[in-house]
C-alpha cells in the first residue's frame, strides 16, 4: 500500500497545522489583500479593515482572532479577514471605509457596516444576523429569550401550539411585534395590511432620534414628537421634556402610536437645518416627515397634559404648520443652505472663507473697475496699480487674463468671418 505512508505525512502536517493555528490564534481569519475583489463574489465575508498604526485596531487584533475562530468552530459560513486598508487603499475605499478599523459584512453586491461594540459576542450575533436567513425559527423558549434579549423590537410569527406560555393570543396563527418591555398582537381589520402594519410598528416607541433615524422615520408615514435638548445639560428643563415625551409615549400608546413616533434629539444644529430655523432648547418639535411641515407648541410645556393637549391640537388641525415643501420653502431652502456654507467655511477656516468667496469679488471689483477707468486716464492708474501689486494680486491678475483670453477665443470661434472682423477692428480702436 504506497498511499499509506503518504497519509499519514498528511495527518502529521494537518497536526502541526491545527496546532500552529491554535497557538496563534489568528488562523481563521485570512489576511486579505487586491485578490480579494475578484475571490470574494462566491462567500460572505467579515472583514476588518486595519491601519497598522491605529490603536483601536490593534485593540481589536485579539477580538478578531477569536471572531475567526469561532465562527469556524460554530460552522458558519461566513468567512473572517483582515485587510490592511493603507496597503489597499483603492479596494478599501471601494468598500466605502473611511476610519480605522471598520467592520463590513460583504455579502454579494451588499456591504453592512458594523457599528456596535467591538466584543467578540457582538460581533458574531451581527454577523451570524445579518448574513442569516431573514427568518429564523424559534425552536424553544430558551432560545426565544436569547433572541430577544439582543433584540429591541422583534417580529414573530406563531404558527401552531407556542412553547410562549407568557404570551397569551386570542387566536392562532398571529403575528406580535416584542418591544417596549411588553408585546403587541398584530390585527387584520385594525393595523391594516401586515407589511405596512410591520414597516409602521419597526421602531421602538422612545427613540434617540438622529438625522439617519430621522430619515427611516420617514418612511413609517407617522408624525415625529421629539424633544429637542442638550444631552449632556442635567437641568430640569431639559430633562423635564424627556420624560414628558416618554410618559407620552408609553400611557398614551393607544392613543396616539399609529400617528405619532415619538423620541429626543441631542442637540438642536440638525433640527435647525432641517427646519431652517433657529430653535432655542430645550424645546419640544412635531415633524409631518410627508409635507416637511412642523409644530411648535404655543406656550411652554410642562406637563403630559400639555404635550397630550399640543398633540390633539395637531391632529384636530388647531395647531399652526409652518414650513412645508412648497415652492417658496425650496427657494428659502436654496438661500439657507448657501448661507450656511458660507457661514461653516468661514467658521472652520477664516482663512480658506476669504480666499473662496474674497478672491471672486475681489477679481470683479478689479474687473469693474478697469471697465469703468478704462475710457478716461485707465492707463495711468493701470501702471501705477500694477507697481503696488502684491504676489498674490499678480498671481490672480494674471489668471483672470488668461480667463478672458480664453473666453474671447472661445467667442471669437463662435463668430462667422464678419463678425469676427468687426470685433478686430473694434478691438483696435480701443486700443
Ligand atoms: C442648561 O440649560 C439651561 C436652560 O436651557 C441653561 O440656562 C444652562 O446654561 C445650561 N447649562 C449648561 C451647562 O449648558
Ligand atoms: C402630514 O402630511 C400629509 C401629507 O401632506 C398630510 O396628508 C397630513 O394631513 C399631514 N398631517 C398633519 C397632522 O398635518
Amino acid at each position: 500500500m504506497a498511499a499509506a505512508p503518504g497519509g499519514r505525512q498528511r495527518c502529521l502536517l494537518w497536526a502541526a497545522v491545527v496546532a500552529h493555528v491554535v497557538a496563534s490564534g489568528a488562523g481563521f481569519v485570512e489576511d486579505l489583500d487586491e485578490s480579494f475583489k475578484e475571490n470574494r463574489k462566491d462567500d460572505i465575508w467579515l472583514v476588518d479593515f486595519y491601519a497598522p498604526w491605529c490603536g483601536h485596531c490593534k485593540k481589536l487584533e485579539p477580538v478578531w482572532n477569536e471572531v475567526g475562530t469561532e465562527m469556524r468552530n460554530m460552522g458558519s459560513p461566513v468567512k473572517v479577514g483582515k485587510m490592511d486598508a493603507t496597503s489597499f487603499s483603492s479596494i478599501a475605499s471601494e468598500f466605502g471605509v473611511r476610519g480605522y478599523p471598520t467592520i463590513k459584512l460583504l455579502k454579494g453586491d451588499l456591504a453592512y457596516n458594523y457599528r456596535g461594540p467591538r466584543t467578540k459576542d457582538d460581533i458574531i450575533e451581527f454577523a451570524n444576523r445579518v448574513a442569516g436567513p431573514l427568518i429564523r425559527p424559534l425552536p424553544s423558549q430558551h432560545m426565544f429569550e436569547h433572541v430577544q434579549k439582543r433584540h429591541r423590537v422583534l417580529f414573530v410569527y406563531v404558527g401552531g401550539e407556542s412553547p410562549l406560555k407568557y404570551v397569551t393570543l386570542p387566536e392562532l396563527p398571529a403575528v406580535m411585534v416584542f418591544k417596549d418591555g411588553t408585546y403587541f398582537v398584530y390585527d387584520e381589520y385594525e393595523d391594516g395590511d401586515l407589511s405596512s402594519w410591520i414597516n409602521r410598528e419597526r421602531f421602538q416607541g422612545y427613540l434617540h432620534v438622529d438625522g439617519f433615524t430621522l430619515y427611516e422615520l420617514g418612511d413609517t408615514g407617522k408624525l415625529v414628537a421629539i424633544a429637542v435638548i442638550d444631552d449632556k445639560n442635567s437641568s430640569v428643563e431639559h430633562t423635564r421634556l424627556k420624560s414628558i415625551i416618554q410618559e407620552v409615549a408609553r400611557d398614551y400608546r393607544d392613543h396616539f402610536h399609529r400617528d405619532f413616533q415619538f423620541g429626543h434629539m441631542d442637540g438642536n444644529d440638525y433640527i435647525n437645518s432641517l427646519l431652517m430655523d433657529d430653535l432655542t432648547i430645550p424645546t419640544i418639535v412635531v415633524l409631518n416627515t410627508s409635507n416637511q411641515q412642523y409644530f411648535l407648541p404655543d406656550r411652554h410645556i410642562e406637563s403630559t397634559e400639555d404635550m397630550v393637549q399640543f398633540i390633539n391640537n395637531i391632529l384636530d388641525g388647531t395647531a399652526e404648520a409652518q414650513g412645508g415643501d412648497g415652492l417658496l420653502q425650496r427657494i428659502k431652502r436654496i438661500i439657507y443652505d448657501a448661507k450656511s456654507t458660507i457661514v461653516s467655511v468661514f467658521k472652520s477656516s477664516p482663512l480658506l472663507g476669504c480666499f473662496l468667496f474674497g478672491l471672486p469679488l475681489g477679481v470683479i471689483s478689479i474687473m469693474c473697475y478697469g471697465i469703468c477707468t478704462a475710457d478716461t486716464e485707465g492707463e495711468v492708474f493701470e501702471h501705477e496699480g500694477a507697481k503696488k501689486e502684491s504676489g498674490d494680486r499678480e498671481l490672480t491678475d494674471e489668471g483672470s487674463e488668461e480667463e478672458q483670453e480664453e473666453e474671447k477665443n472661445a467667442k471669437y470661434t463662435e463668430l462667422s468671418d464678419g463678425e469676427l472682423k468687426q470685433k478686430d477692428i473694434m478691438e483696435k480702436k480701443k486700443d
